[in-house]
This record gives structure tokens, C-alpha cells and sequence, in this order.
């Protein structure tokens, strides 16, 4: 397990102890995150998942794909760290990061 911690808007946060191989949105839903609302159970069709990796956790957040890639453009988030956490893996690597998460899923 791997410890990471989920940043509300409000700077509020829950420290996940995360299974690596699931995804981060599935992570957070099993410790009841309130900023991960993942409307759509992950199949990249809602962008409620929405997670923002600070630049020193950036090699970490991997590449999206293009049906990301639009749901990310839908939201304006595309870039500076903004993934759906439905689509990223947990790896061990991740122990000690920081998400932050979006106003509208607070
Ligand atoms: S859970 Fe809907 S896009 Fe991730």
C-alpha cells in the first residue's frame, strides 16, 4: 500500500492508503474522498475524477489518451497536471504524494 493524500479545494484532506495496480480514482472512492465523485464508475465519461499532479509529481501522471484528452479539453483542464483519476494507476512511486482536486467536485 502506498500513502496518498487527497487535497480538497478548501485544503481539507484524506490520506489514502492506496493498492498499486487500481486505479486512483478507485482508491479514492474505497476511502471515501469526498472530491472524487466519478459519476461515471470510470469509463472516462464524466471528468468528476478530476486530480491535478504538482510538477514534482508530474513524471508520475502518465500520458492520457485521446477520449481523456477531450474530456479533459471539455473541463479546460487539459495540461498543468490535470488527469482523470480514473485513468492513472497507483504505483508504489507515488508514497507521499499530494493530489489536489477541482472547486466544482468540492
Ligand atoms: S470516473 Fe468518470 S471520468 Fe473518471
Amino acid at each position: 500500500m502506498v500513502k496518498i493524500t487527497f487535497r480538497e479545494h478548501d485544503g481539507s484532506e484524506t490520506i489514502v492508503d492506496a493498492r498499486p495496480g487500481l486505479s486512483l480514482m478507485k482508491n479514492a472512492v474505497a476511502a471515501n474522498v469526498p472530491g472524487i465523485l466519478a459519476e461515471c464508475g470510470g469509463n472516462c465519461a464524466c471528468g468528476t475524477c478530476r486530480i491535478y499532479f504538482d510538477p514534482e509529481w508530474r513524471a508520475l501522471m502518465g500520458t492520457p489518451r485521446e477520449s481523456e484528452v477531450e474530456m479533459l479539453d471539455y473541463w479546460h483542464e487539459e495540461g498543468d497536471g490535470a488527469r482523470l483519476s480514473c485513468q492513472v494507476l497507483a504505483v508504489e512511486a507515488m508514497e507521499g504524494m499530494v493530489l489536489r482536486l477541482p472547486e466544482s467536485q468540492s
